[in-house]
């Protein structure tokens, strides 16, 4: 206390000032830290700034001791760990840092497309009748058997099928035909049918009823003609191909794949033709496999996919739907084609002669 009382003195009388009472005991603080740290006085506002720049030096060496003693501690801890942890848990620890990430938020986020790989010579040079195939997941699945180089005949009610068709052929380099036809008319499908088995013995392997509307609308509104595009397209559409198709389909030991919809798991709003229509889908598949024993029958869906029929629709019910998704994201027309190929292969499909697989990225899981 003597100490600051002569520090405040001093530097008063050289300055001839007398600072304000407040300022003279915050002085008279500092000084006396000074002294004791430094062993010098302050004196005058020059040696207060050095002061100043001591102080923070002072407080950085300070700050270094302390994390060189935290390390200290961190080490110690450590090795007590290491000397009394079983061995197991150093064997565990260590797989646990080198072995892939299984965090579903990081690893399953992307859209980056992982080329496929798989090739299953089973639909190699076999005919593929694939509806709806002009454009969207239609497109895709084409493409899809292409890689595997089956023989595809498109099906389609838009003209454009023809431009697809030749583009799908001299992209991959296989057999590609095409029919411009409406699945809902059973006579012109049976045409098309007879048509397309007959260079092949009158097999077919794989049939793909993709073609599919929606007119979506409240259900105390809906008109009865929006009803009944809907139903007649998906659903009768599907019967019309397959009614057609399954006696060329069990001679080959082949697949049928009808494209239903998660809203036909899980309904959706507005949709009520729709969801009646592609549940019935699944219902169909379903007994389609228990009356024909020896063909592979599957329903695929799809949840909300980026393609023409999703693009028209508002960005606000984009948001909701990609919110629903555990990815967060719309899916891409290739991520249901893939799912195609390996429900209508007969490798790796042994023992499930009727399947529903939901490629929805997560929003058949709720929550
Ligand atoms: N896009 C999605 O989010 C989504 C989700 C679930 C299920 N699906 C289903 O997937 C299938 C394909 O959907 P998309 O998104 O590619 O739709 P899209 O509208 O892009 O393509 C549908 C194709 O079907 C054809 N088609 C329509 N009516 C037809 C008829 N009567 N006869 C012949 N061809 C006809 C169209 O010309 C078109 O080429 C549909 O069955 C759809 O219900 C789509």
């Amino acid at each position: 206390m003597a100490t600051s009382h002569r520090a405040t003195r001093n530097r008063t009388s050289r300055k001839g000032i007398h600072p304000p009472q407040a300022y003279s005991s915050f002085l008279e603080t500092y000084v006396t830290v000074d002294q004791k740290l430094w062993g010098f006085r302050a004196t005058g506002a020059k040696s207060t700034q050095l002061n100043h720049r001591k102080r923070v030096a002072w407080a950085r060496i300070r700050l270094r001791r302390f994390e060189q003693r935290l390390t200290c501690i961190a080490i110690s801890v450590n090795l007590y760990a290491f000397v009394t942890l079983p061995p197991g848990f150093w064997k565990w620890s260590v797989r646990r840092l080198f072995s892939p990430s299984k965090n579903h938020s990081e690893s399953n986020m992307t859209t980056e497309i992982p080329m496929p790989t798989a090739v299953f010579p089973d639909l190699e040079g076999k005919l593929v009748l694939i509806t709806g195939a002009a454009r969207g997941i239609g497109r895709a699945i084409a493409e899809e058997f292409a890689k595997q180089k089956s023989h595809l005949m498109l099906v389609d009610l838009d003209p454009s099928i023809e431009q697809t068709a030749s583009e799908v052929a001299s992209t991959y380099e296989t057999k590609t035909d095409f029919r411009i036809a409406n699945v809902t008319d059973s006579a012109q499908v049976k045409e098309v049918i007879d048509q397309a088995v007959q260079p092949y013995g009158k097999q077919m392997y794989v049939l793909v009823n993709n073609a599919g509307i929606t007119r979506d609308g409240a259900a105390m509104r809906m008109s009865d003609e929006n009803w009944d595009a809907v139903i007649s397209t998906n659903l009768t559409g599907t019967h019309n191909f397959c009614k057609a198709s399954i006696r060329f389909l069990r001679k080959a030991n082949g697949a049928i794949v009808n494209i239903s919809s998660i809203s036909g798991q899980i309904g959706n709003i507005g949709q009520t033709n729709y969801c009646a229509a592609k549940g019935g889908v699944i219902a169909y598949t379903k007994a389609l496999a228990i009356e024909y024993p020896g063909l592979r029958c599957t329903a695929i869906c799809p949840g909300f996919i980026n393609t023409d029929m999703t693009a028209r629709l508002p960005s606000d019910v984009w948001k909701y739907a990609t919110a629903k998704t555990k990815l967060r994201r719309a899916g891409e027309a290739w991520e249901i084609a893939q799912a195609v190929v390996r429900s209508a292969t007969a490798y790796g499909n042994t023992y499930a002669p009727c399947a529903v697989v939901t490629v929805a990225g997560g929003m058949e899981l709720g929550g």
